[in-house]
């Protein structure tokens, strides 16, 4: 039963409270057993009955609960570099898109990848997450849109969260795009995402929730909904793509059909704040697109004073958010969208677990939770937050084991 010593401050990051209450506790220390947290607390009240116990000393480091990354695109064969310089030039994200660049260009690369590519680079990537603080991660497919392709994808993270040291939640979204065989036949698409994709996913177990990319020139509204209502039937839990490059009620719909968030939000509309305030839903903010993609970040604090919480994550992917590193996204959120580093260390945490139904287990250091943490050479997540060291993460724990050192 190891006890954590000598630690400058510890946030528990509780489930339930306000958007800046971290539960902050100094010269703090806490106890484990069997991966997870058995008592956390002040030093000085460490109870005798763990006098003996074997002590691990955090050198005077702050720890926070391990970083969870609620949205990435993580498998995906090629790069679009090539995109980037164009859009620098001028030629907007849609252009490309439209043109058969974008998503669909990513399509073609996936489709011809093998699955042993897949996994080795989402590996990678797995481990530059873990040395930025990230104990928890979601994964999208989307970049398959054939069963063939979007099983290969799926069962990628399946094999990669056997592997991997990280925890990793694997979410189907099929509906990203249409792809080109079923141009002009768009009813086609949907049919074959409900009638054999869900199916398929479903009876090998290999995604907990499904999204959709609702927007102009993706899916519509009504669309999605008939997508959620055959994921539901199978078990899964809608997830939502909304309101990225316009307004398409996306936020509202996301209340509606009672998904675990709504992710992007850069467009959303007053009535869906309202709507997502009153069913609990949580917002994904993803500030590294909006910084990439050189538009205006979701109306974070007006959210948050609606009582919606709002949670950080990178949407790492090849073309809107080529960066897989959370706490940049952190950062990001605190200068871009006005959040607080108190709030944006509890969206990257407890709330981004939330967004992944994971909240009573991952994502606060309180008894019972899983004991996964990150020793951050920095006297307070403010001090982390406004002075932003890429390199201040030292050590990674995962169910109470060192994962990175
Ligand atoms: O979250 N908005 C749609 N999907 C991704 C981008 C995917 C891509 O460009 O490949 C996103 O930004
Ligand atoms: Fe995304």
């Amino acid at each position: 039963m190891p006890v954590l010593t000598d630690v400058k401050r510890l946030y528990t990051c509780p489930p339930e409270a306000r958007a800046d209450d971290v539960g902050e506790i100094e010269s703090a220390a806490m106890v484990w057993r069997e991966g997870r947290v058995e008592w956390v607390g002040r030093e000085q009240d460490l109870p005798v009955a763990y006098a003996d116990e074997p002590e691990v000393s955090a050198a005077g480091l702050t720890v926070v609960p391990g970083l969870v990354d609620c949205h990435t695109h993580l498998a995906f064969g090629g790069a679009r570099a090539d995109e980037f310089t164009e859009r620098l030039n001028g030629t907007s994200y849609l252009d490309i898109a439209a043109r058969g660049g974008g998503i669909l260009s990513t399509v073609r690369a996936t489709r011809e990848a093998s699955e042993e590519l897949l996994q080795v680079n989402a590996d990678l990537l797995l481990c530059r997450m873990l040395r930025r603080g990230v104990t928890t991660v979601e994964a999208k497919s989307g970049y398959g849109l054939s069963l063939a392709d979007e099983l290969k994808q799926l069962r990628v993270y399946k094999r990669l969260a056997q592997t991997s040291r990280q925890r990793l939640i694997p979410t189907l979204l099929a509906a990203h795009a249409v792809p080109p065989e079923f141009s002009g036949n768009r009813d086609g698409y949907l049919d074959l995402i409900c009638n054999e994709i869900l199916p398929a996913v479903a009876a090998e177990r290999l995604a907990v929730f499904c999204d959709a990319f609702v927007e102009t020139g993706a899916f519509t509204p009504d669309e999605a909904r008939r997508v959620f209502a055959a994921a539901r039937g199978l078990g899964l839990v809608p997830k939502l793509h909304a309101d990225q490059l316009s307004d398409t009620g996306g936020g509202a719909l996301a209340a509606e059909v009672g998904a675990a968030s709504a992710d992007h939000l850069e467009n959303i509309s007053e009535a869906s704040i309202r709507a997502m305030a009153r069913a609990g839903t949580v917002a994904v903010s993803l500030p590294l697109a909006t910084l990439v993609l050189g538009v205006e970040p979701l109306p974070a604090r007006e959210l948050m004073e609606a009582g919606v919480p709002v949670a950080v994550a990178t949407d790492f992917n090849p073309g809107s958010a080529p960066v897989a590193d959370l706490p940049l996204a952190m950062w990001a959120a605190c200068v871009r969208q006005r959040m607080t580093p108190a709030q944006v260390l509890r969206g990257a945490t407890t709330v981004a677990a939330r967004a992944l139904q994971l909240h009573g287990s991952v994502g606060s250091l309180l008894p019972g939770y899983h004991a996964d943490f990150v020793l951050i050479n920095s006297s307070s997540v403010e001090t982390w937050m406004y002075s932003f060291d890429p390199d201040a993460i030292w050590y990674a724990y995962i169910g109470g084991e060192v994962a990175y050192d």
